[in-house]
């Protein structure tokens, strides 16, 4: 039996006071319609189809960025759920069997979606409906039931004061028989208090329909305002947390901690307060990361230490020391055993083994090798304010106090460089370059303000 999947993301969503689409704004700042996509990703649909609309170039652009075959269909008015997923008619005559999905729900799992195929399967409904039951069940759709038998989805604004009661509430999460569905479709009217084309009349409409009650209440969440939004993210957050600790990973606090839910991080890591940690970042063992670090995107040996440190795509390897306040920007790789002191930056450069970056130092597009040490405010002057160009500096070089680069340019192995100097030129291996003009001394001199007195 083929699947297929209908990913429901053209709203404009007008509570959320946006100037994007709804499904583009972030839970741990990835798009929740990212966070659907994943999921749909993970569990092997044969076709994934995502219906756009209110500013369907951003969410276009959003799926640029992402790997996989996607298809994409526009819904030009937003007329409803029921004709947006019209729109993917194409998709869902293609496949034995349609999932469809909503673009704000971002935790609906893996799990909730293969229970409820197999549950869609066996019943032989035409139409299974993921619910689960909330405390608050406010602004959802309610599952309406005679006896056993489920009939029919009611919207909170059609509800009478008792079906306002129900708890069990609609996930907007369906599995359809393709055909069902096709069939379904053009019989929905918008008779009903938003004047829309509902996708839940569906249930009526093709009359044999199952539900499938989650055992995880959260895969109904959506965020409709900012408010929600927020309720999301916290939730989200803690979810985070508890997954690392569950793999060993130590706080001592969760205060002003965020971390992405793709992040990956070892056993026996700390991380402490105000500590972002997001994207594809990989964090090892035995490290202890924060306060106040921000890492983005990154991958981070064993053993390392990071304390009050930016980072955005560089690589650090294991038993690495940085911080605190230094600040590592994109193409960085540091190599094992560095360390990196304060107010240092480095740029698209690669740090060998043993190097010793101490303090107030700026390298960018360079080459360092093994057991370099920099002295304190040392250059590389990668810029001539059209081109960059790049530094080399040997194994065990020594680069002294206040050294300026003017790149391009070498620095050979074990060589040194004197405090002060502009090297401009290439530094064969074990000399010393010093480019500073002599010390001049003038005995007897008297300050100023003592001549004026006299
Ligand atoms: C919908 C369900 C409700 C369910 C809830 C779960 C209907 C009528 N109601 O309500 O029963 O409890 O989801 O979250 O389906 N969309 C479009 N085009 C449109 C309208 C919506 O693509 O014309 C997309 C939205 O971007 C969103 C999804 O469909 O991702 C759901 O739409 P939304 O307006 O949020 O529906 P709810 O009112 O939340
Ligand atoms: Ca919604």
């Amino acid at each position: 039996m083929s699947i297929g999947c209908v990913i429901l993301a053209g709203g404009e969503g007008k509570r959320m006071m946006s100037e994007r689409p709804k499904v583009l704004c972030g839970v741990l700042k990835k798009p929740m319609l990212g966070w659907v996509l994943d999921t749909a990703m993970s569990f092997g649909f044969d076709e994934i189809g995502v219906v756009t609309g209110y500013k369907s170039e951003l969410t276009e652009e959003y799926l640029q960025t992402r790997s996989g075959n996607i298809s994409t269909f526009y819904q030009e008015k937003r007329l409803g759920t029921g004709d947006a997923v019209k729109q993917a008619l194409e998709l869902i005559s293609g496949v034995d069997c349609v999932c469809v999905l909503c673009g704000d729900a971002p935790f609906i799992d893996k799990e909730t979606l293969r229970g409820s195929l197999e549950f869609h399967k066996s019943s032989g409904a035409g139409v299974t409906v993921i619910t689960a039951k909330l405390d608050d069940p406010t602004g959802y759709g309610r599952i309406i039931r005679d006896g056993d038998r489920f009939t029919a989805i009611r919207e909170q604004k059609d509800c009478s004061p008792e079906e306002a009661k129900i708890c069990e509430v609609n996930s907007g999460a369906y599995w359809f028989n393709s055909k069902a569905l096709i069939s379904a479709l053009p019989k929905l009217t918008t008779n009903n208090a938003n004047g829309e084309f509902y996708l839940t009349d569906c249930v009526q409409i093709i009359g044999s329909a199952a539900a499938f009650t989650s055992e995880n209440p959260d895969i109904v969440l959506g965020a409709n305002t900012r408010r929600g939004l927020l309720e999301l993210n916290e939730k989200a957050r803690q979810k985070v947390f508890e997954r690392l600790m569950d793999e060993g990973v130590s706080f001592i606090t969760t205060d002003g901690i965020i971390i992405g839910a793709d992040v990956k991080i070892g056993c026996d890591t700390l991380i402490l307060p105000n500590t972002v940690i997001l994207g594809k970042t990989k964090i090892g063992k035995g490290c202890e990361i924060g306060a106040n670090s921000h890492i983005e995107d990154c991958v981070i040996g064993d053993n390392v230490t990071l304390d009050n440190v930016k980072a955005c795509e560089a690589v650090i390897e294991d038993n690495v020391k940085i911080g605190p306040f230094a600040q590592l920007r994109p193409g960085t790789t540091i190599r094992k055993g560095v360390k990196i002191g304060d107010f240092v930056e480095i740029k698209n450069s690669d740090i060998g083994e043993n190097t010793a970056v101490a303090h107030l130092t700026y390298l960018g597009d360079s080459d360092v090798g093994r057991g370099v040490n920099f002295g304190c405010g040392c250059v590389t002057a990668n810029y001539d304010g059209v081109n960059k160009f790049r530094t080399e500096i040997g194994d065990h070089a020594f680069i002294g106090c206040n050294t300026n680069l003017i790149a391009p340019v070498k620095i050979g192995e074990n060589a040194t460089t004197g405090a002060g100097s502009t090297i401009t030129r290439e530094v064969p291996p074990n000399s010393l370059a010093v480019e500073r003009s002599q010390t001049r001394i003038i005995e007897n001199w008297q300050k100023n303000f003592k001549r004026k007195k006299k």
